[in-house]
């Protein structure tokens, strides 16, 4: 399978931003200035606004999704949201190891790997971040830390299982930054994940597995990543924030 083949996801990851009515407002001015498209479009909300965000979007083409899930279904876990609460929901996408979580709230690659299999239990696609700090990459080591952390996220996983997956690669320094990656650096880091899908997996599952890139990707340097062959999407922070931004950065998918 090349390129042309696999589902091209843009996401945008609004993080802890925007209030019930700021939520409504937002995506409304989105749906307007949103571009006729074949990508699969995802937002990303905070929890507590799902379900005003799915009332906002009906009749579209946006899917809305979590941005982070408890493994179990049920349980004295205070603050935390099962995958079964949000598949109640009809959430079909939550985000999963964000390298937010990994820093502020003690999530690490086997947590990862409980949170995306407990999606996947409840028909959720993971999407399944991984990265390294800026450290790591002065360090020549981000082919290590990646192998890692794909190789423990995908632990008992089958070839469904990641073919419903899709992973980000979010290179920690280039999140918030305004230092993007540049499209070689963020291709070859892609390329690089896709053939660690080949050794767990095959070459045909690797090659239908969406692989998206984030990390102060915006309406300027849009084009330029998502015309690279292992990078099949975005996951946008800051500019998905935007209406303009983001609506901008959709039609560099096509
Ligand atoms: P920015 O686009 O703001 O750099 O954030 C990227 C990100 O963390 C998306 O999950």
């Amino acid at each position: 399978m090349n390129k042309s083949l696999r589902k091209v996801v843009i996401a945008g990851n609004w993080k802890m931003n925007k209030n019930v009515e700021e939520t409504k407002l937002l995506l409304t001015e989105i749906k307007e200035k949103l571009p006729k498209t074949d990508a699969t479009i995802l937002i990303c909300v905070p929890a507590i606004n799902i379900e005003t965000a799915m009332n906002t979007v009906i009749g579209t083409n946006i899917n809305i999704g979590a941005q982070n899930c408890h493994w179990e279904k049920s349980g004295a876990f205070t603050g935390e949201i099962s995958a079964d609460m949000l598949k109640s929901f009809g959430v079909e996408y939550a985000i999963v190891g964000h390298s937010e979580r990994r820093q502020y709230f003690g999530e690490t690659d086997e947590t990862v790997n409980k949170r995306a299999i407990a999606c996947l239990h409840n028909n959720i696609h993971p999407v399944i971040c991984v990265g390294e700090n800026l450290s790591e990459r002065e360090n020549n080591i981000t082919e290590t830390v990646i192998k890692t952390q794909i190789e423990k996220a995908l632990t008992d996983f089958t070839k469904d299982d990641i073919i419903n997956s899709i992973i980000a690669y979010e290179p920690i320094w280039a999140i918030g930054t305004g230092k993007t990656a540049s499209a070689q650096q963020a291709e070859d880091v892609c390329k690089f994940i896709r053939n660690i899908l080949t050794e767990i997996f095959d070459n045909e599952t690797a090659q239908a597995v969406t692989i998206q890139y984030g990390g102060s990707m915006n309406a300027k340097n849009a084009r330029e990543l998502l015309s690279m062959e292992n990078i099949d999407g975005g996951l946008i922070g800051g500019a998905s924030l935007n209406a303009d931004d983001f609506a901008n950065i959709v039609s560099c998918a096509e």
